[in-house]
C-alpha cells in the first residue's frame, strides 16, 4: 500500500521505518522537511515532502502529531486529499500542562475525545485510532515476554478497522476492536495509563494486554 505519514517526530519515523519493513510505499509529511534530512540519508527508501505531498500520495494516511495540532495538521494536508481515505489516528489529547505524579493532563474530557471532534469536522474521513497507547520504541513487532499485546482500535468505518487489523497483524499486535468513534474516549486515557510506570519508574517498555476466556 502507499502510506502517508503526517507528522515528523518518534510515532511517525518509527511508523514509516516500521511501513517500509512490511514491504509498503511510504512518504512522510512535515512542515520543515530539511528537519528530517539526516534521518532522510538512513531510511533513503522513504521520500520526504509536505503534509499535502504525503496525503496526496496517500491510500492510507497515518496521523501523528501532537494532540493539540491535529486538526490544524490535516487541514494543511488538504481536505480533498483525505477524503474517502482510512487515517489511522495515533494522536493524544495531551495538554501543554505538566504531568502531576506523573498522570498526563489532557485538554479532552470523558465525553469527548480528540478522535470524535477531528471526525466531525472531517466527516468523509475513515479515521481508526490505534498505536496510541504505547511507546514508540513498542510499536513495531515488539517482543514481550507475556506474548502478544493488544492494540485497542475503534472508529466508524468497519472496513477500515478491518485494514487497520491486517496492519497491526504485521506489526506484531493483536486487534481488540472496541466499537464506533465514542470507544476513543476510552482508548485516549489508556495513553495516561501507560505514561505513568515511565514518569514514575522510568519503565518505557511495555504494552496492554486483553485476557479473555475465548482461544
Ligand atoms: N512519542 C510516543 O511514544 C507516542 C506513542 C504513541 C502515541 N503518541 C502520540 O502520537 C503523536 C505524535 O507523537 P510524537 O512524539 O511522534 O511527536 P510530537 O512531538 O507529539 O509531534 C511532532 C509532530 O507535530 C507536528 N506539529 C507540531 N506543531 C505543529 C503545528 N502547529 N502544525 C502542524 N504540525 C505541527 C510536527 O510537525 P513538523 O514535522 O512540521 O515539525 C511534528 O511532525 C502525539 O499525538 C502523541 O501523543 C506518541
Amino acid at each position: 500500500m502507499k502510506v502517508g505519514i503526517l507528522g515528523s517526530g518518534d510515532v511517525g519515523k518509527v511508523l514509516a521505518a516500521g511501513f517500509l519493513k512490511h514491504g509498503h510505499e511510504v512518504r512522510i509529511g512535515t512542515r520543515t522537511p530539511d528537519k528530517l534530512a539526516e534521518w532522510g540519508q538512513k531510511n533513503p527508501r522513504v521520500r520526504i515532502g509536505s503534509f499535502g505531498d504525503s496525503a496526496t500520495f496517500a491510500e492510507i494516511i497515518v496521523l501523528a502529531v501532537k494532540g493539540t495540532v491535529a486538526t490544524e495538521a490535516l487541514r494543511a494536508a488538504g481536505v480533498a486529499s483525505l477524503a474517502g481515505k482510512i487515517v489511522i489516528d495515533t494522536t493524544n489529547p495531551i495538554a501543554d500542562a505538566p504531568p502531576t505524579n506523573g498522570v498526563l493532563k489532557f485538554f479532552t474530557d470523558l465525553d469527548q475525545s480528540l478522535m470524535e471532534r477531528l471526525q466531525r469536522e472531517f466527516e468523509n474521513v475513515r479515521f481508526v485510532k490505534a498505536f496510541n497507547s504505547v511507546g514508540s520504541t513498542c510499536i513495531v513487532n515488539p517482543q514481550f515476554k507475556g506474548g502478544t499485546p493488544t492494540m485497542f482500535i475503534c472508529g466508524n468505518d468497519d472496513a477500515a478497522k478491518r485494514a487497520v487489523a491486517g496492519i497491526l497483524a504485521q506489526f506484531g499486535w493483536e486487534t481488540a476492536d472496541m466499537g464506533k468513534a465514542e470507544a476513543a474516549r476510552a482508548i485516549e486515557p489508556l495513553c495516561m495509563l501507560w505514561c505513568i510506570s515511565g514518569f514514575l519508574h522510568n519503565d518505557w517498555v511495555h504494552a496492554f494486554k486483553l485476557l479473555t476466556t475465548s482461544s
